[in-house]
């Protein structure tokens, strides 16, 4: 294939299905990811703040209850007193305990407690960080550093003592906390990596074998031909896609049943009106010079050309049966059109013509279309009736609809017969060879017809007692 096919340019199902589950996952697991990181986050700020609170609490209370243990009294020096309260500290590996007096920026006159495990530049060596703590009016804060923030918590020891400038101060240091938050998050987003990933490959693997037969029944009808509709798609397991395919196996029984129904009225067809042609043709070139054999020549073949006309005519009227402009149904008087049906009758043979019975009741039907139905039984009662023999037409209502039928005093058919006459060129075996009659054609016309009406054709006979044909249409159909 040289030209590009504008099939394959599409992004196919399976691509589109594999990228929208990527798509939700991948946000899924980056908002789990990202709750985690800031749930524990929040988590180490609420610890940190804990801390903060307990341990300026806990110098608080030693400046009120604390006793200088060299004279057993309070402390008046507060530089003695943060000096003994700090001896007997332990701070933890993130935390820093500060005594602060007078300008520890520019005086290294500050006192630490313990800060040995420290992992970072601790504030008792950051002048700048302790300045701004030691000024700050706020009595807890956060210095922010790009050495990594520092959060603290301040208690000013020095006033009404005369030493004004001291202070105690508490500094946690956060980034180990919340590196452990972090990586806590990394290792999340890398088991959605993970995820993702694994999620690529068996999506991908399902989707693919979920869509096989969609793929499938695209390459089957591809291959689809009106001659060769043979294909049929595997049906795997019972999903709906497997209901696609078997629906689409049926669609395909269908089409080739109808291809070949098709087939076969065309050959039926041809086979039927071929007789009368090659009739019509051997007369004419065997046609001599002597008037009287003229004469009988041209009735033959007058004869022959009326009988293809009739066919063709009931082909085309059997073609037409499929349209839905079939039958137009309108409003109709059963009695009349009973009636008529049997004046028109009548005129078809001598036969003991009988008007049995007729409903009298408004229904709704294509009368044309029923007349001509009647007619054409009442022509096959003719033709299997002799002259002088009883042919009865009637309607009457029974309880799901109505009947029209025409009963004659014939033969009547043989189960044998009954099961096919009804299909067009099906003939009776009594029939077959005759040529007087028509081609099998008139009863799949009378179907048609009760069909196209919503009804159907019955046969009611018994052998050597006659045969009643019977148009029933429904009540509903008729009322409407
Ligand atoms: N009233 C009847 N009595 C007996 N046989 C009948 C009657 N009507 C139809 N048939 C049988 O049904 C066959 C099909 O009838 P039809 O479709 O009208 O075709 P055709 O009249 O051309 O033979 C006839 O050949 C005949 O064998
Ligand atoms: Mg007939």
């Amino acid at each position: 294939m040289t030209t590009a096919d504008p099939v394959r340019r599409r992004v196919s199902a399976r691509l589109r299905i594999l990228l929208w589950l990527l798509l939700v996952m991948a946000v899924a697991l980056g908002a789990v990811a990202t709750a985690t990181r800031s749930v524990l986050l929040r988590d180490v700020d609420h610890r940190i703040n804990g801390l903060l609170v307990q341990e300026a609490t806990e110098f608080e209370n030693f400046v009120e209850q604390g006793i200088d243990p060299r004279n057993g009294a309070r402390f008046t020096d507060p530089r003695e007193l943060l000096r003994l309260f700090l001896v007997r500290q332990y701070a933890d590996p993130d935390e820093e305990l500060l005594g602060l007096v007078e300008n520890p920026g520019t005086h290294p006159s500050n006192m630490v407690q313990q800060r040995e495990a420290l992992k970072f530049e601790p504030l008792a060596e950051d002048r700048t960080a302790l300045i701004e703590v030691f000024e700050s009016p706020q009595a807890t804060g956060t210095v922010h550093r790009p050495q990594g923030d520092i959060r603290w918590a301040k208690v000013e020891v020095g006033a009404g003592t005369g030493h004004p400038d001291t202070a105690f101060v508490v500094a946690i240091h956060p980034a180990a906390e919340q590196e452990k938050a972090e990586s806590i998050f990394t290792m999340l987003l890398a088991i959605s990596g993970v995820a993702l990933l694994m999620t690529t490959g068996i999506g991908w693997a399902v989707a693919g074998r979920i869509l096989q037969p969609v793929r499938l029944v695209r390459t089957t009808a591809a291959q689809l031909t009106e001659q060769d509709l043979t294909r049929r798609i595997p049906v795997q397991g019972r999903d709906d896609i497997a209901a696609l395919a078997e629906t689409f196996n049926a669609m395909l029984d269908r089409l080739e049943r109808a291809f070949a129904a098709q087939r076969e009225f065309a050959d039926d067809a041809g086979h039927e009106l071929r007789t009368p042609i090659t009739i019509v043709r051997g007369h004419l070139e065997l046609m001599g010079d002597d008037p009287a054999e003229r004469e009988e020549t041209v009735r033959i073949v007058m004869e022959e050309l009326d009988r293809m006309s009739r066919i063709v005519e009931d082909l085309l009227l059997l073609a037409k049966a499929v349209r839905p402009d079939f039958v137009t149904p309108e409003p109709v008087q059963l009695g009349e059109l009973t009636a008529d049906v049997f004046v028109k009758a009548r005129a078809l043979g001598d036969r003991s013509w009988q008007l049995a019975e007729a409903v009298d009741a408004e229904i709704r039907l294509d009368p044309q279309r029923i007349t001509q139905a009647m007619v054409q039984l009442a022509q096959n009662a003719v033709q299997h009736t002799l002259p002088g023999q009883r042919v009865a037409i009637g309607s009457r209502s029974r309880e799901d609809g109505i009947e029209l039928y025409v009963a004659d005093s014939g033969p009547g058919v043989t189960a044998q017969d009954a099961e096919v006459i009804f299909e067009r060129f099906r003939r009776g075996t009594a029939a077959r060879g005759t040529r007087a009659t028509g081609a099998g054609l008139g009863l799949a016309i009378v179907k048609a017809i009760a069909v196209g009406h919503g009804g159907q054709v019955e046969l009611r006979t018994t052998e050597g007692q006659g045969a009643t044909f019977v148009l029933v249409l429904p009540r509903e159909e008729a009322t409407l």
